[in-house]
C-alpha cells in the first residue's frame, strides 16, 4: 500500500505527460516550454479537448464558442448576490458551478457532442463566475463579459473594469496555459472518480473544485502571498524561514509529489514574477521569493512548485489574494473537462480497495445500556 497513492498508476490517459525526474511537462505531446511562449489559453484548451493543435478555422471556432458562452444564467448571478459578501470565492465558485447545471438545457444529455459543448461552456463561465462574484462582494453590478477580448483579456477586464494592456494579458494567458492540466493531480482525479460513476460533467467539476481548494493543492498560492506579506521585508526572510524550519512547518509553494527537480512551470513563473514585480515597482516580493527559494533549496533540497512564483505575479497585477486559487480553477477547468471527456469515452467505475486496519470482524453487538 502506498500512502497517498504515491506513484500508483491509477489509469491510462493521453492528455498529459510528466517526467518528475527530468522536469518535463507536456500536453498532448507538446512540451510546456513550447506552449507557454507561443500558444494561447483558447488554443491550449482546444489541444487538451481534441488532442491536436487547431488549424485557423478550428481555433476561431473554439475561441468564438468560448466567447459566446461567457455570460452566466441570470439565476446564477442572483444566487451569487444572495450569498454572504464575505464568502470564500472558492466556495462561491463551487456553488455557482454546480448551480449552472440547473440552467443548462443539456445538463442531462450524456452524448459526447453535448458533453463537449458543456466543457466549452464551463471553461468560459468559470472566469465569469470568479470576476462577477468579486464585483458583487464589492457592491457593484457584474460587468457584462466582452466577446471581443481573449479569455485572459476578458478576465482582466471583468475583474478590474479596465481595458487590458498586452503585457498583463500575456502574463495571465501564460499563467492560464501553465496551469491548464497536470495529469492525475488531486482535483483531476476527483473529477475522474465522479465522472466514472457516469455522473454528469457539472458534478465532476464540482468535485474537482472542492479538491482544488485545499492548501496542499491549489490553495497553496494564496498561502504563499500571505506568507510574503507576513515577512514584509527582504531583511526578515532568513529569520522567518528558519523559524518555520524550527517549528517543522512546511513552506507554502515548495515540494511536489511528482517533481524531484525543478517544476517546469516554476521556471516560467519565476521569470514572470521578476518582470511583473519590477514593472510594478514592487521588486521586493520577487527579491524575497528568490531568497526563500535559495534557503529552502540549500537547507531542505526542496524546489518551488507552480504556486510559489505565481503568487507574487498575481499580486502585483492587482489580483486579490483570495482569487488566486479561483484563477487556478479558471485555467484547470480546461484540463478537468478534457479528462472527464476522456473518462466517458472509455469508462470503467473507479473503485479501489482499502487495506483494512480496524478490529477483527467478529465483534458482537450488545444493548446500549450494557456498553
Ligand atoms: N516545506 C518544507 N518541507 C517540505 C515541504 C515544504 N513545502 N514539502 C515537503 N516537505 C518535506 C516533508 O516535511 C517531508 O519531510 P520528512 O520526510 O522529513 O518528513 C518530505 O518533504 C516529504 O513531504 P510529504 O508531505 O510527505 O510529500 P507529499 O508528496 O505527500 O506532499 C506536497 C507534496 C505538495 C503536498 C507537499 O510538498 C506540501 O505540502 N507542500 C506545500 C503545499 C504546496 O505548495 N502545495 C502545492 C503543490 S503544487
Amino acid at each position: 500500500m502506498k500512502a497517498g497513492l504515491e506513484d500508483v498508476i491509477a489509469g491510462e490517459s493521453g492528455i498529459c505527460y510528466i517526467d518528475g525526474e527530468k522536469g518535463i511537462l507536456a500536453y498532448r505531446g507538446y512540451d510546456i516550454h513550447e506552449l507557454a511562449p507561443n500558444s494561447t489559453f483558447e488554443e491550449t484548451s482546444h489541444l487538451l479537448w481534441f488532442g491536436r493543435l487547431p488549424n485557423v478555422a478550428e481555433l476561431k471556432d473554439t475561441s468564438d464558442k468560448m466567447a459566446a458562452s461567457r455570460a452566466l444564467p441570470p439565476e446564477v448571478i442572483a444566487l451569487m448576490k444572495a450569498l454572504p459578501k464575505d464568502a470564500a470565492p472558492m466556495d462561491v465558485l463551487r456553488t455557482a458551478i454546480s448551480a449552472c447545471s440547473m440552467y443548462d438545457s443539456e445538463a442531462k444529455d450524456m452524448s459526447p457532442e453535448a458533453n463537449l459543448r458543456k466543457a466549452i461552456r464551463l471553461n468560459a463561465r468559470c472566469a465569469t463566475i470568479v470576476t462577477a462574484f468579486h464585483s458583487i462582494r464589492n457592491g457593484n453590478e457584474p460587468l457584462a463579459p466582452r466577446s471581443d477580448l481573449t479569455h485572459a483579456g476578458n478576465f482582466y477586464y471583468m475583474l478590474t473594469g479596465n481595458e487590458p494592456n498586452s503585457t498583463i494579458v500575456k502574463a495571465l494567458d501564460v499563467a492560464l496555459i501553465l496551469h491548464a492540466d497536470h495529469e492525475l493531480n488531486a482535483s483531476t482525479f476527483a473529477a475522474r472518480v465522479t465522472a466514472a460513476t457516469l455522473s454528469d460533467i457539472y458534478s465532476a467539476v464540482t468535485s474537482a473544485t472542492g479538491a482544488l481548494k485545499g492548501p496542499l493543492h491549489g490553495g497553496a498560492n494564496e498561502e504563499v502571498m500571505r506568507m510574503l506579506l507576513k515577512i514584509g521585508e527582504p531583511s526578515n526572510v532568513d529569520a522567518f524561514v528558519h523559524d518555520l524550519f524550527a517549528q517543522k512547518k512546511k513552506i507554502a509553494g515548495f515540494g511536489h509529489r511528482v517533481y524531484h527537480t525543478e517544476d517546469p512551470r516554476a521556471t516560467h513563473l519565476r521569470r514572470m514574477s521578476k518582470e511583473a514585480c519590477e514593472r510594478a515597482g514592487q521588486g521586493k516580493w520577487f527579491e524575497m521569493s528568490e531568497r526563500i527559494e535559495e534557503i529552502v533549496k540549500k537547507e531542505k533540497k526542496i524546489n518551488p512548485n507552480v504556486d510559489f512564483y505565481s503568487a507574487s505575479t498575481y499580486y502585483v497585477i492587482g489580483m486579490p489574494i483570495d482569487l488566486f486559487t479561483p484563477f487556478f480553477a479558471v485555467s484547470r477547468m480546461s484540463g478537468w473537462t478534457a479528462h472527464i471527456l476522456e473518462q466517458y469515452a472509455n469508462n470503467r467505475l473507479i473503485r479501489p480497495r482499502a487495506e483494512y486496519i480496524g478490529p477483527a470482524p467478529d465483534l458482537k453487538w450488545t444493548p446500549v445500556a450494557q456498553r
